[in-house]
């Protein structure tokens, strides 16, 4: 079965989503190029794509994103006037943003879900297996999340999503996995095989714990599973209804995360992920945590 098994080398990243939570933030500004710490939220989905091994990124965009191709362009002029202001190590690090990936961009001409965003790039992706990161999440761990589902998809032969235990009073917020453990891998206990999914249910309704996080490795059949997908309320195609299909043929593995998630797209999960960011930053650390000790409120 190894032997079928194409390289995963591509990535989706979905920004086209209007970030209504984060109004007026958001009006003109698009959520993904908010800043945790001194980069934007995109950047951290980008470096862990290179940190994944992968190598083209395709950018599912919309109206006012542009701003993200700008980030991930080159910026000759900038980095002449940084070298002639003898800052070259500033000039390196804009150059540095794009790792070397490919990017490609297409477009979401209306926000009619998640689902359909991916579907939008099935052109760019073509007949192979290619990773799907969510733009407004941050996934922080020992081993590059999406290398981990890489890893789990070239060993499995199946769909790779990572999940963790949520609690009780927020699944309704999530896509809630049904799984049994899958016994015999190098993954252990923290590989599941997927039966079913829910998305977004009630806490008596829900099947588990376990909510999907924001990081999936696919295979190429779940675009004609979302090409037969019928769109639900508002119009909108949910990839929670092509991933039920991939369980359904027995094809989808979720892994349950050991690193940290920060929802940042999300007002709380935003400041969580600031603090947090803030204090692991080597260089901003130690001021900003004397600062949080010291604060009186
Ligand atoms: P979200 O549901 O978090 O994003 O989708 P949203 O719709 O922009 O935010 P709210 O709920 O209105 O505040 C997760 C990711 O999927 C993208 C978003 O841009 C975001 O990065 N997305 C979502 C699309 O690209 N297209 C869509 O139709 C929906």
């Amino acid at each position: 079965m190894t032997g079928k098994i194409k390289k995963v080398r591509k990535a989706v990243l979905p920004v086209a989503g209007l970030g209504t939570r984060f109004l007026p933030a958001t009006k003109a500004i698009p959520k993904e190029m908010l800043t945790v710490v001194d980069k934007p939220l995109i950047q951290y989905a980008v470096e862990e794509c290179i940190a994944s091994g992968i190598e083209h990124v395709i950018f599912v965009t919309g109206r006012r994103k542009s701003a993200i191709e700008d980030h991930f362009d080159l910026a000759p002029e900038l980095e002449s006037f940084l070298i002639e202001r003898g800052k070259p190590e500033h000039a390196k690090m804009v150059r540095e943003i794009s790792g070397g990936l490919h990017f490609s961009y297409t477009r979401q001409s209306e926000a009619l879900g998640l689902g359909h965003a991916v579907l939008c790039a099935a052109e760019l992706v073509g007949d192979e297996p290619f990773a799907v990161l969510l733009g407004d999440v941050i996934m922080e761990g020992k081993v590059p999340a999406t290398r981990e589902l890489i890893d789990i998809y070239e060993a499995t032969g199946g769909g790779a999503i990572h999940v963790e235990r949520v609690p009780r009073e927020r699944v309704h917020l999530y896509g809630i996995i049904d799984g049994v453990p899958e016994e015999g891998t190098r993954f252990g206990d923290r590989l599941l095989r997927v039966k079913d999914l829910v998305e977004k249910p009630s806490a008596d309704k829900a099947p588990s714990n376990l909510g999907v996080t924001g990081r999936y490795v696919l295979p190429p059949e779940i675009f004609e599973y979302l090409e037969n997908t019928k769109p639900g309320a508002g119009g909108e195609i949910q990839l929670t209804d092509g991933l039920r299909r991939l369980a359904e043929d027995n094809k989808l593995f979720a892994c349950i995360y050991d690193g940290k998630t920060y929802d940042a797209g999300d007002k709380l999960g935003f400041l969580q992920a600031t603090v947090e960011m803030g204090l692991k930053n080597p260089k901003l650390g130690p001021d900003f945590r004397a600062y949080l000790q010291g604060l009186k409120l």
